[in-house]
């Protein structure tokens, strides 16, 4: 019988790529998505799709698709704990032991909350392998971490009934592939505040440095760890040792911002190819997002280096699309096209 997949977030950034990918590569798989609102174009896109009506707080619609399907890729949220308590619920119901893809994120080993290495360059760089009992005992205001812990949580008492993966991406930039939202986050949120200050920016130094994905390299990793799991698990790993970071790059704020001089220049968004260093007050006025509070020292001035040391082994993973710096361009033109 074809492996049935429950998706989550299929009209978002990231969900909405692994909607695509899964469909595209396997025509065969039985896949049904979470929609609170199903796009126009959905079902002439999608049309072997089962669209299942809900949302998020939608408790017995989330535990009985997961209790249908043989893999849940959860993707959207990845803080909301009813969403993961009731597919986890469900799953647990199957009778045989189903798998469960969840999206985090590198936020959770961002130092932003410490003004330690605020500007500065953090020499820690956190592996998928060697890290693992240090990223599980993070303290409670990590970012992400209250999920993660419901997912250690499931695992230390059903480990034998559910097999998870942690998909924990870093910053990801380049053309998403769903129907809806197609953009990330950190370059329409620079774009905007470099709008607002007339030049590119950092904090101190600049030195402080992230790790970097483009969609299309995360979307490879997903599919390999999907098409694990929709074969009954074998060639991945998963609950002790099912964590996967996907970086391919790592970049500084100030190398950022330095190369997106000339392009936002170019595209007139500031008039001269001149930065200026913020401190904490111009930090704090930026990005209001009430649910992230300090999101602009996370994302303009903190560390998050994360090496995917599990993938590399497991599936050779390695980044084949353009850089960061190389997309740039397009993904400010997005921005700004929506601005
Ligand atoms: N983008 C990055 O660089 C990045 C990197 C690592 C981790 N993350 C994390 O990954 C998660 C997803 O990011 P994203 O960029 O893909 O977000 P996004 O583009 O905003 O997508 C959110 C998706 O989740 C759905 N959703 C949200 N709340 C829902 C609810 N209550 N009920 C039903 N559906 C709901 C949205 O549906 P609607 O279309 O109906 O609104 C949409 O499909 C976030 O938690 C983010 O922190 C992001």
């Amino acid at each position: 019988m074809a492996p049935r997949i429950f998706i989550t977030g299929g009209t978002g950034y990231i969900g909405g790529s692994v909607l695509d990918t899964i469909v595209r590569a396997h025509p065969e798989y039985h896949v049904s998505a979470l929609l609170r609102k199903v796009p126009e174009a959905f079902s002439s896109t999608y049309p072997n799709v089962q669209v299942v009506s809900g949302d998020y707080d939608s408790w017995d619609v989330l535990e009985k698709a997961a209790s249908e399907a043989d893999v849940v890729v959860h993707n959207g949220d990845s803080d909301h704990e009813p969403s993961l308590r009731a597919l986890i619920a469900g799953l647990l119901r199957r009778p045989t032991p189903g798998h469960l893809i969840h999206l985090s994120g590198t936020g959770i080993v961002s130092d932003f909350q410490s003004p330690d290495y605020l500007g500065k360059k953090n020499p820690k760089v956190w592996s998928d392998v060697s890290s693992l009992s240090e990223i599980a005992s993070l303290p409670a205001n990590a970012l992400h971490r209250n999920t993660e812990v419901i997912l250690n949580q499931t695992v230390a008492e059903h480990g034998d009934k559910i097999k998870i993966a942690i998909m924990c991406p870093p910053d990801i930039y380049g053309k998403g592939r769903g129907l809806v939202k197609t953009w990330s986050a950190y370059v329409p949120m620079f774009v905007k505040e470099v709008r607002g200050l007339g030049a590119v920016f950092w904090y101190g130094e600049g030195e402080n440095t992230r790790s970097w994905v483009h969609i299309e390299d995360l979307m490879s990793l997903y599919l390999n760890v999907v098409e694990a799991a929709a074969a009954g698990g074998g060639g991945a790993e998963w609950n002790d040792k099912g964590y996967y970071f996907a970086s391919t790059q790592e970049h500084t704020q100030r190398s950022v911002a330095e190369a997106s001089a000339p392009v936002l220049k170019r595209l007139g968004v500031m008039e001269k190819s001149e930065h200026v260093q913020v401190g904490n007050e111009q930090l704090a006025a930026m990005v209001s997002y009430a649910r992230w509070p300090g999101l602009a020292r996370y994302l303009f001035a903190s560390n998050s280096r994360t090496v995917p040391d599990r993938a590399k082994r497991l599936f050779g993973y390695e980044g084949k699309a353009p850089s960061l710096l190389e997309c740039l361009e397009a993904d400010t033109v997005d921005a700004l096209g929506r601005m």
